[in-house]
């Protein structure tokens, strides 16, 4: 069976590392790419989106325009860990294709309303596409099948604050809206992805990996995995956004995950921007559709796939 999926992105070098891996697929139809501003501005995220789908073979994916700022706050990117152009200093070819006319938000909802209930979306960047789309078909829930969203610490610290992850806290307002409205959510968070980690042993592999596509990722991943060593204290990198692509298309790499309503904090002095959930040990009065928590991966086997689809 074909997984149709669409992607909602800022590559952003991990995000680059979950297109790869879709990719590769041949049961995974990608749809359609809608860039947002997050690690880069829209406008470098939307070029790296069509040169990375050109770098790993699906040069026929639409690429949409995107937000270019969140929905209340000023925009923040994010040069100390992407680089500059998004993918680690690297210079892809400029691409052959160009964005297409619609706006993400409209190209998600088209492709929703296309085929009722069988398309999947995957949302690794900041969720202010989606929100502009929940605003354009407020039905967008029901219409696609899940939506599995990188973002959020529930129990585990943030990464840009120390309750927030980067992807809600660039934009909690989308993110709220999000969590309100009432997908089939899977959560892939920091609480995850910072436990499923890259490590040296792997970041080797991948550099005696022939080929122009493990080449450059290589190299996108040298950037990348210099900023987590400093913070990890040994060299590796958490890969976020390829770990929610992977939750999406092997369902079956999930070993643990609890089921939770989150809702976003907007205020807060320290906590803007925080995922809340409640936790007490009782039953939670929360009326709000609950996510699923994702909490432990097969991580093996995840990493053999990660570097399978580079090969
Ligand atoms: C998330 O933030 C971005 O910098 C990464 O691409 C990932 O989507 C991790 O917090
Ligand atoms: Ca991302």
């Amino acid at each position: 069976m074909t997984t149709r999926v669409f992607v909602d992105c800022d590559p952003g070098i991990d995000d680059a590392v979950a297109l790869a891996y879709l990719s590769a697929r041949s049961d995974v139809e990608i749809a359609g790419v809608g860039a947002v501003f997050g690690n880069s501005g829209v406008e470098v995220t939307t070029d790296n989106a069509l040169r990375l789908l050109e770098l790993y073979g699906r040069p026929e994916v639409p690429v949409a325009w995107g937000a270019s700022r969140p929905l209340v706050q000023p925009p923040r990117l994010a040069p100390h860990v992407h680089g500059a152009n998004g993918l680690g200093g690297v210079e892809l070819p400029a691409p052959a294709g160009k964005p297409c006319e619609e706006s993400a938000a409209e190209l998600l909802v088209r492709l929703a309303r296309e085929t009722p209930g069988e398309l999947d979306v995957l949302a690794v960047g900041p969720l202010t596409n989606l929100a502009l789309a929940l605003a354009l078909e407020p039905r967008l829930p029901d219409l696609v099948r899940r939506l599995v969203v990188m973002g959020g610490a529930v129990r585990d610290p943030g990464n840009v604050g120390p309750h927030a992850e980067a992807n809600v806290a660039n934009d909690p307002e989308a993110a709220e809206v999000v969590f309100e409205a009432g997908f089939t959510l899977d959560l892939v968070a920091l609480d995850v992805t910072m436990r499923t980690v890259a490590t040296a042993e792997w970041l080797t592999e991948l550099s005696r990996v022939p080929g122009e596509r493990a080449e450059r990722t290589s190299e996108f991943l040298a950037f990348y995995s210099d900023f987590y060593t400093e913070i990890l204290g040994e060299r590796q990198c958490a890969m976020h956004d390829p770990l929610a692509a992977a939750v999406l298309v092997d369902p079956h790499l999930v070993e643990g995950s609890y089921r939770t309503p989150i809702r976003v904090e907007l205020n807060g002095t320290f906590t803007r921007g925080m995922t809340v959930a409640d936790l007490r040990p009782r039953p939670s009065k929360d009326e709000r559709h609950p996510v699923r928590v994702i909490t432990d991966v097969a991580e093996a086997d995840f990493l053999g796939r990660m570097l399978d689809s580079l090969r």
